[in-house]
């Protein structure tokens, strides 16, 4: 087949027969357990969900200028609008900002240099006009145009599946390397019956009220959580890096992170009901979230069952009696491991003792690029968690 020059191309955002055709396509690739029907429906629920709904997610085709409405377009993905909080100065100000996923390229048209060249353009729809060079590459014909409601984004994330040169290279002119960097991809596992029994064993002094969080309140956990969160980054003055970066959990984010897998654990028996837990001075008192966890479950098969926490906030102190009782759960559902992301330092070594093992994945690796002046080394991610993947 012949390529078409990459001058003919542009970024389009899909519009509703390319978005099906696009799920058809990464049905291929990410549909492992579900039939086709089933697939295509998880994703016409999430549609309603708050992380997708008012226009914040959308589908981006790579299709000719002639026919941007092609069922044969050469490749798409997906941006995911949330909210943010920048830290630049003294206090954190909101921010707009972008998780993308789904980056996919039917094998027909692999190599050709069309998923690189939809991510360089990506840059020139989700970016502030004054983070671009000045003149859009001639050799790539005619400039992509901004779509009404694509409000600009201080930053874009995603998670490479195909390690950490590809998306690098997605820059914002030929051959130029400024697209995402690799930043955090670290996992912490625990094995549950290890560590259950380890804990077990230890002397049980001053236990916490635990207050388990089910939809409802963990929903309410991650609203408090960016209070916390902006409390926390205005005092952030232990961060070497001038510049300072997160998502928020609220708003679908978080939520996404167990929606997204309902079709597997509602089969569960017994059916999960809780999504977190958070120490309280009473079982009947509002959550706390000084100390707060939240999860999901990875329950498809073949696979052993997983629990993924998506956001953690606990003084080490607190972390073996957080980890017993996440055990203990885990059990009850027959989870065989416990995986975190990006551990705060200040855990790693409590969690060693605990039995958890840290490592650098190989896959969904954090990257980020920063639609600023400043230096990608003088920015930093903060909260680089599950709760944000997308
Ligand atoms: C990954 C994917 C999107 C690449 O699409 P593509 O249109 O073939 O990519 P490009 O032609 O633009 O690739 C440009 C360069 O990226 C690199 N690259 C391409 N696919 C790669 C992969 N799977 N792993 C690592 N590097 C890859 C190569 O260096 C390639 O240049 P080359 O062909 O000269 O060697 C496509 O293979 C795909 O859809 N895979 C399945 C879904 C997936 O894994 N998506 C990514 C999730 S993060």
């Amino acid at each position: 087949m012949v390529s078409l020059p990459v001058s003919r191309l542009s970024i389009f955002p899909a519009n509703t027969a390319q978005v099906l055709e696009s799920r058809k396509r990464t049905f291929q690739e990410w549909g492992r357990g579900m039939t086709l029907e089933e697939y295509l429906a998880r994703d016409t629920i999430s549609d309603k969900h708050e992380v997708s709904r008012d226009s914040r997610l959308i589908t981006w085709v790579l299709a000719p200028h002639d026919s941007p409405g092609s069922l044969d377009f050469l490749c798409s993905c997906e941006t995911f609008r949330r909210d943010g909080l920048v830290l630049k100065n003294a206090r954190p100000e909101p921010a707009n900002c972008y998780g993308v996923a789904s980056v996919f390229t039917p094998p027909k048209h692999r190599r050709r240099g069309y998923a690189k060249h939809m991510m360089s353009l990506l840059h020139w729809v989700i970016a502030p006009e004054e983070s671009l060079p000045t003149e859009f590459p001639t050799e790539w014909g005619n400039r992509p145009q901004r779509v009404p409601g694509v409000t600009p984004g201080a930053f874009s994330v995603l998670y490479s599946d195909v390690g950490p040169k590809f998306y690098r290279l997605c820059g914002t002119l030929p051959n130029q390397d400024d697209g995402w960097i690799v930043d955090g991809p670290t996992t912490t596992c625990f094995n549950v019956l290890k560590t259950h029994e380890i804990l077990s064993s230890r002397k049980k002094e001053g236990r916490l009220v635990w207050r388990w969080l089910d939809e409802a309140s963990v929903r309410e956990a991650w609203n408090e959580d960016v209070s916390y969160m902006e409390e926390e980054m205005s005092h952030s003055s232990n961060c070497p890096k001038p510049v300072q970066f997160t998502f928020l959990p609220n708003k679908g984010v978080a939520e996404f992170q167990y929606l997204r897998r309902q079709y597997f654990w509602e089969k569960m028996d017994p059916k999960p009901v809780y999504w977190g837990l958070c120490a309280s001075s009473s079982v009947k008192a509002s959550p706390d979230p000084t100390t707060f966890v939240s999860w999901t479950l990875d329950v498809r098969p073949p696979r052993s069952n997983k629990l993924i926490i998506t956001r953690l906030r606990v003084h080490p102190d607190r972390l073996q009696e957080l980890i017993l009782e996440i055990t203990a759960f885990a059990m009850k559902h027959s989870v065989e491991t416990i995986e975190v992301w990006n551990l705060a330092k200040s855990l790693l070594d409590v969690s060693q003792h605990l039995g958890g093992t840290t490592f650098f994945r190989e896959d969904h690796l954090p990257c980020f690029k920063w639609y600023g002046s400043e230096n990608p080394e003088d920015i930093a991610w903060l909260w680089n968690e599950k709760f944000c993947w997308c």
